[in-house]
């Protein structure tokens, strides 16, 4: 049998809980939304959270409750998934990229100062790529210098710390996806997170066609509201998202240290950082060749990500030098690390790229 790349794990409870609220008649928004956005803002260890539809849409809306739009332009990773970029373009705003380091994947805080020093930067925005927190202390301290905000895309990055403070609360305003491969799920699904009054309350306002109370609309916005199924799903994934991230990290663990004497380069978790292993991503020199091999032996796997976003089509025209991000595009791959991965898949799959290594040499 296969060892899937992912595997949403939904409870019992949190069947009941959908069942509950179909037959409450509230289906979109409401209170069960209210209490999600409670309990994730909490978690975070910060004081607002605004639900929306979906990790994409809170990057934008975030982005909008700032202010940035036209002729702004923001800081973030080429390579990560294409919405953290699409997100800034849909404000009008133009992204432009800073190279990553390539033993974390995340932005280089060198990188990023040589970028600041060549465009004028409105915002930063980081990406907490795999699950690990980009250089937050470095990042931040550069963005106050700069005197601009820093938006934490934490779309991967559930849990993850960074000084032992939670992503979330390690930016202006940070955005969470709740898709179903994520480490935890609503189905569809995102949050905005913050402390700051001013972009809560704009954030709220924009993922609600800009309504300020009942059909007066102070500015323009969109629905990017959540749903009130997917908010009681997220209360129960919240509540399980310790246990789900503690089974990633046993996982990691062993695959690490079974994997150490072979061709991979496996991820590191610097000092100061707690990775939630998202993806569980290894290095490989001919990694088209080790994924065929995977794929024959029934391992489950991925590319995160094949091209970087000003590889793609939709971004012809962006030429950034970022040669570390264009090579991780060319040699990294994702392994099964989820919480239904057993001991003896783990064993499995370090088993099947040792037999890998043994057919290369
Ligand atoms: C880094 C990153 N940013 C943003 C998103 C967008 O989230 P969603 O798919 O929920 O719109 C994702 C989701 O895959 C992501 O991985």
């Amino acid at each position: 049998m296969t060892i899937p790349i992912a595997n949403p794990i939904i409870s019992d409870e949190a069947k009941d809980r959908v069942e509950a609220v179909l037959d409450s008649g509230i289906l979109a928004d409401g209170p069960e939304v209210r209490k999600f956005e409670d309990e994730f803002a909490d978690y975070c260890g910060v004081e607002h959270g605004v639900a929306t539809a979906n990790g994409t849409t809170a990057l934008h809306a975030a982005l909008e409750a700032l202010g940035v739009g036209d002729g702004d332009t923001v800081l973030t990773s080429p390579f990560s998934f294409i919405s953290t970029a699409n997100a800034v373009r849909f404000t009008g705003a133009e992204p432009v990229f800073a190279d990553i380091d390539p033993e974390t994947y995340n932005i280089d805080p060198e990188a990023v100062a040589t970028i600041a020093l060549e465009h004028d930067i409105d915002a930063i925005m980081p990406v907490h790529l795999y699950g690990l927190p980009a250089a937050m202390g470095p990042i931040r301290d550069l963005a106050d210098d700069l005197d601009v905000p820093v938006i934490e895309d934490a779309a991967q990055a559930h849990g993850a710390t960074y000084d032992s403070n939670r992503v979330g609360a390690l930016g202006d305003v940070a955005c969470f996806s709740f898709y179903p491969t994520k480490n935890m799920t609503t189905g569809e699904g995102g949050m905005i997170v913050t402390d700051r009054d001013d972009i809560a309350d704009a954030a709220a306002r924009f993922v609600n066609h800009g309504r300020t109370q009942s059909y007066d609309h102070a500015t323009l916005g969109h629905n990017f509201r959540m749903t009130s199924m997917a908010a009681a799903i997220g209360q129960v994934q919240l509540g399980r998202l310790p246990e789900f991230i503690e089974t990633r990290r046993a996982n990691a663990a062993k695959l690490t240290d079974g994997l150490a004497e072979t061709s991979v380069v496996t991820p590191t978790e610097p000092e100061r950082m707690k990775h939630v292993y998202h993806q569980y991503t290894v290095r490989a020199d001919d990694r088209d060749a080790l994924q065929d091999y995977l794929n024959d032996h029934d391992i489950g796997n991925s590319v995160y990500y094949p091209k970087c976003i000003h590889d793609q089509p939709a971004y012809e025209g962006f030429k950034p030098t970022v040669p570390e991000a264009e090579v991780a595009a060319t040699e990294a791959l994702s392994l099964p690390v989820h919480p239904s991965v057993s001991d003896s898949d783990v064993d499995r799959i370090i088993g099947v790229i040792q037999s890998y290594d043994k057919k290369q040499n």
